[in-house]
């Protein structure tokens, strides 16, 4: 059988690379974008050019995830696992004083980005019966002051939900992943005392590799401390 191909998106740090990593290393066939491409050719090196793409997308521009999705397919036949992993905050908090420009960044990326991959790639993983992750956040799930980040999470939370029933038609599968605080550059400041974004990869790791008759719809991880 040929090996399973999953594209990942915001794979250049954190939670993406460490599941771009843990995926290979698993025996996946890896696509991997984002932006900065050097961060990228890092992993292509680390895992091998024959089980790896790196394509370079700002995936705010449709038309350049358009093509990382063709490039996945014309190179390794098929995709049986995406997982929407990019994602932004806010430099500024709260409603009252937020930067309209900021969220606008915000909604590109966390929301109208999370639509075109799944979008594009819907058609792919109903070929294989495949699997949609998307990574929301704790922030997704429970209420917090003024939180437009928060809010941009609670509609990856539901659009991920809804996807599953609409993927569930055609024997796919769908999980919302929901970590509480990673230690990733998403920070300025490091956080040692959570998570790491290799939990958060085998929490990702666990979903793809559950039975096909088993679908995790959602996890949530939090840091113990
Ligand atoms: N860290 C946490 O505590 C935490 C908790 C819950 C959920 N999350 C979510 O986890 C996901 C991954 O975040 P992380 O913590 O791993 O932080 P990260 O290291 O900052 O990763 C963010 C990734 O998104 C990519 N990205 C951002 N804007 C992009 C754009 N316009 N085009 C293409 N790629 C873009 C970045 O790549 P380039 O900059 O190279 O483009 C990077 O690979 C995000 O959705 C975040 O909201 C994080």
């Amino acid at each position: 059988m040929s090996k399973k191909v999953m594209l990942i998106t915001g794979a250049s740090s954190g939670i993406g690379r460490a599941t771009a990593l843990k995926a290979a290393e698993a025996g996946y066939r890896i696509v991997i974008t984002a932006r900065r491409e050097e961060k990228l050719d890092e992993i292509v090196n680390q895992v091998g050019i024959e089980n790896a793409l790196a394509v370079k997308a700002d995936i705010t521009d449709l038309a350049q995830m358009g093509k990382v999705v063709h490039q996945a397919v014309d190179r390794f036949g098929k995709l049986d696992v995406v997982y929407a992993n990019a994602g932004v905050g806010l430099n500024k908090s709260g409603t009252e004083h937020g930067d309209p420009e900021e969220w606008n960044k915000l909604i590109d990326v966390n929301i109208k980005a999370l639509l075109w991959t799944a979008r594009l790639t819907l058609t792919h993983l109903r070929e294989t019966k495949g699997h949609f992750l998307v990574t929301s956040s704790v922030a997704g799930k429970i209420h917090m002051k003024g939180s437009i980040y928060g809010a941009s999470k609670w509609f990856a939370y539901g659009f991920g939900q809804n996807l599953a029933r609409e993927m569930e038609e055609w024997g796919g599968r769908c999980t919302v992943i929901c970590p509480g605080m990673v230690n990733t550059e998403f920070f300025d400041e490091p956080k040692p005392d959570k998570l790491k974004p290799e939990d958060v990869a085998d929490a990702v790791l666990f979903a793809i590799q559950a039975p096909h008759r088993s679908t995790l719809r959602e996890i949530e991880l939090m840091p113990t401390n």
